[in-house]
């Protein structure tokens, strides 16, 4: 089945987005729909070099590049694999967008004010919006144990990714910021930590349903 629609996972670190949009991802491919999935940073081949520089802890990079790496990395993701999915009539699931940039990099880090960070951003992604944005809620230590995990695992970071060092009041400045963020754009639906694994899937699959089926 053709339909164009963007949908996105926001979260803290550690909140599950992975492992939800995979769900949502093959539950969407059984129902006949034609979909892609990926994720930020690093959604593209050079994109993963630019996730290297952003989250290894090897290297040291000042606030201003870390915010132009995120975007420069979202404006390849978008032009070269987002936008082109979309035009050929597929569902995209991207983990995290520039909502992460608007809570890590506004709000958390202070870099920049939300108004121009939204301006630039904007610029970045050719205006191009999600239909629908799943924030998945956990609690800060919790998410950053679980993330913390990860990347020791994943990706070989001991000790955590250059972001997940910034630690647990770090973490809760993200949450804050991503319930202000959900108060003010409608296209946020925020799920919170209170089913399994399967209830909170079932709950993003009936949510993605409805909106598939009113557009
Ligand atoms: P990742 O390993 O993808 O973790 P997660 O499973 O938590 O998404 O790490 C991405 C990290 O980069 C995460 O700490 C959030 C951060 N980030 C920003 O600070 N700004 C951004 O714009 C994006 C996309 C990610």
């Amino acid at each position: 089945m053709s339909t164009e629609f963007f949908i996105v996972f926001e979260g803290p670190d550690g909140s599950g987005k992975s492992t939800q949009a995979e769900l949502l991802f093959n539950t969407l491919k059984n129902d006949g729909y034609s979909c892609i999935i990926t994720e930020e940073p690093g959604g593209t081949h050079e994109g993963k070099r630019l996730r290297d520089i952003l989250l290894n802890p090897e290297w040291e990079i000042c606030s201003k590049t870390e915010l132009f790496l995120f975007l420069a990395d979202r404006s390849e993701h978008v032009s070269r694999v987002i936008q082109p999915a979309l035009k050929e009539g597929k569902i995209v699931i991207c983990s995290r967008y520039f909502y992460s940039t608007l809570v890590y990099q506004g709000i958390a880090r202070k870099i920049a004010g939300l108004k121009f960070l939204t301006k630039i951003n904007l610029f970045a992604v050719n205006n191009i919006l999600p239909d629908v944005v799943f924030y998945l809620d956990v609690l800060p230590e919790q998410g950053l144990t679980k993330a913390m995990d990860t990347s020791s695992r994943t990706f070989s970071f001991h000790g955590g990714d250059r972001i997940e060092r910034e630690g647990s009041s770090f973490q809760q400045q993200v949450r804050e910021g991503y319930l202000k963020l959900a108060s003010q754009y409608s296209n946020i639906f925020v799920v919170l930590k209170h089913g399994s694994i399967q209830e909170i899937s079932s709950t993003v699959y009936n949510v993605t349903k409805r909106r598939l089926e009113h557009d």
